[in-house]
């Protein structure tokens, strides 16, 4: 019997309590010799109806169940709360720390040696892995898969992406409210996750480069039933995991973080990324600042021609050879001193496995889509503590731009005044919109890329600089400064842009200024008054008082670092 695992702790022992922990089990059915020092694997499944992107879960789980079984290990499944993207209001991002405290306790609290998280739509895997970091235990990822292709007419369509078209299309009249709905079925037309390289796709290839999945894992489809073999693959891999002591502090090193920054840049990632990844690194005690993002990512080269950005899909991304291909042309530029799930690093893993098979999908380093793909980090008296542009996803005349501020206070008043023919706004002219941040909506939702007013749109203008501390969508494009912190509702200065204020943005400067004196504003801080918090009870209120900047990854300043995964005190 291995009486080193933390399990034994429980189903080894002995007592009366011995027999509490076991005989309440066996009710499932589990034969005696389950309990006879065999790793015990949690799968935490973020599966929800809810959640439509995760839907598909409880059979990933009994592959991973099967794979664990095989390796001679117990399994047991836990459910944790599940973020959908979707349908959670005000917006799933305000309770990602809290689905990682649920996944840190649930862990912590169980008899698990080693835990296998399922993820999916975009914060299911950074709250697991938040939480998972937080405890220490081995761990290994099964992304969930995107979505095939979405199929409108002859086209195919991405999910997110082509919603901002069909908006604009229907304002125009080019397209019915009819054709949308078919187009709707279209487009979501299998089990799995967003398959454009919104955030979900993101945390697929976030967590492979991390090296905290099976190698290949992040692009295949849901519906393709090698992501069935995938997951009993990674059940076999956890328990080996366990014997090998293989815990989570080992693989995610300063140089997986590396790793994971120049793939994002690469890969033409969501700039949630940069949010989600800051948190994962505070709570695993790695030093990760924001300007690490763009002295790390911003040279990369664009390598993958997927929505937003480009023309393909992640189901294309797989037939071309998947994230294994990218990381070889990158091989050059990352660490190898890095172990991932397999107890080897991203090099030993792919050898063999490394030939693109539709170069128009995925292009060589030395011919990339674009020369320099990462997220960069402006700065300046707008945002003191930066704000992030994904430039791939910009328009390059807008690089560097000077206009007048329109002003919106909500995304209530945007709403009510965007479309206003009397709006005094032209193409030249930047977007504000204010308290969209952490504390201020609350949870820093995804509305930064708001729509053009549409009498620009009929004028044909497609894209315009707006400035915001929310975020964007993963699946979103335009020329869309994000993140900006400190966050208006606390009193940074993006509270004083007013109406005709001047901003001056300069990416390649990595500079956004508000054209204002000091002294101007310092008279409008004295007139400014913050606004009333979100919550004054429950979790929303514990989140407004403890949330951290978008710069420190939004996670809460008491959740940073681990608590190990020690429990002292019995509960009987
Ligand atoms: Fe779930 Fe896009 S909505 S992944
Ligand atoms: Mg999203």
């Amino acid at each position: 019997m291995n009486t080193e695992l933390r399990s034994h702790g429980w189903f080894g022992r002995k007592d009366k309590d011995g027999i509490i922990y076991r005989s309440w089990m066996k009710n499932q059915g589990m034969p005696n010799d389950w309990f006879d020092g065999r790793p015990v694997i949690g799968i935490c499944n973020t599966f929800s109806e809810l959640t439509p992107c995760n839907a598909h879960f409880r059979d990933h789980a009994e592959m991973v169940k099967r794979g664990v079984i095989e390796a001679g290990g117990f399994p047991v499944e836990f459910p944790i709360m599940s973020l959908g993207e979707t349908l959670l209001k005000p917006t799933a991002m305000l309770f990602r720390n809290l689905a990682s405290m649920d996944a840190e306790e649930s862990i912590r609290g169980n008899p698990i040696d080693g835990v296998v998280l399922l993820t999916g739509c975009d914060k299911t895997t950074p709250s697991t892995v938040m939480g998972a970091a937080s405890v220490g235990l081995p761990t290994i990822v099964v992304p969930g898969g995107p979505m095939l292709n979405g199929k409108y007419r002859g086209q195919d369509i991405g999910s997110g992406t082509h919603v901002w078209k069909f908006d604009e299309d229907m304002k125009l009249g080019k397209m019915s409210q009819e054709d949308c709905e078919f187009a709707e079925s279209c487009m979501s037309r299998s089990i799995g996750h967003c398959m454009t390289m919104g955030t979900a796709s993101t945390m697929a290839c976030m967590v492979e480069s991390l090296g905290l999945t099976l190698s290949g894992a992040a692009a295949i489809p849901a519906a393709d039933s090698r992501k069935k073999q995938m997951a009993q693959l990674s059940g076999r891999r956890i328990v080996e995991m366990v014997k090998e002591n293989l815990t989570i502090d080992k693989i995610l090193t300063r140089e997986a973080f590396e790793n994971a920054i120049k793939v994002n840049a690469a890969v033409g990632g969501s700039s949630n990324f940069i949010i989600h990844l800051c948190a994962i690194a505070g709570r695993i005690g790695v030093e990760l600042n924001l300007e690490d993002f763009d002295a790390i990512g911003s040279k990369i080269p664009l390598l993958l021609n997927l929505m937003p950005s480009g023309k393909y899909l992640m189901e294309d991304f797989y037939y071309a050879g998947g994230l294994p291909v990218i990381l070889n042309e990158l091989k050059d530029h990352l660490h190898k001193n890095v172990v991932t799930v397999t107890g080897k690093n991203h090099h030993e893993n792919i050898s063999g496995n490394t030939t693109c098979y539709n170069a128009d999908v995925i292009t060589t380093y030395d011919n990339p889509i674009i020369e320099e793909a990462g997220c960069v980090v402006v700065k300046g008296n707008l945002a003191l503590n930066g704000a992030v542009i994904k430039p791939s996803a910009a328009s390059p005349a807008l690089m560097k731009h000077r206009g007048r501020a329109v002003v919106f206070n909500s995304i209530e008043d945007y709403h009510e005044r965007i479309d206003s023919p009397d709006l005094d706004i032209d193409e030249t002219c930047v977007m504000v919109l204010k308290y969209v941040g952490p504390v201020g909506y609350p949870g820093m939702p995804e509305v930064g890329n708001m729509a053009l007013p549409k009498k620009l749109l009929e004028k044909g203008v497609t894209d315009m600089v707006r400035i915001s501390d929310g975020r964007m969508s993963g699946t979103a494009y335009g020329t869309v400064v994000l993140h900006v912190s400190p966050e208006s509702a606390i009193g940074g200065n993006l509270a004083l842009v007013e109406n005709g204020d001047m901003i001056e943005l300069d990416v390649p400067g990595r500079k956004l200024h508000l054209d204002v004196s000091d002294e101007e504003l310092a008279k409008r801080r004295n007139n400014w008054q913050q606004p009333a918090p979100a919550a004054t009870r429950g979790y929303v209120s514990l989140y407004i008082k403890h949330v951290m900047g978008a710069d420190k990854g939004a996670d809460m300043d008491f959740l940073l670092g681990s608590s190990g995964s020690t429990v002292t005190r019995d509960s009987h």
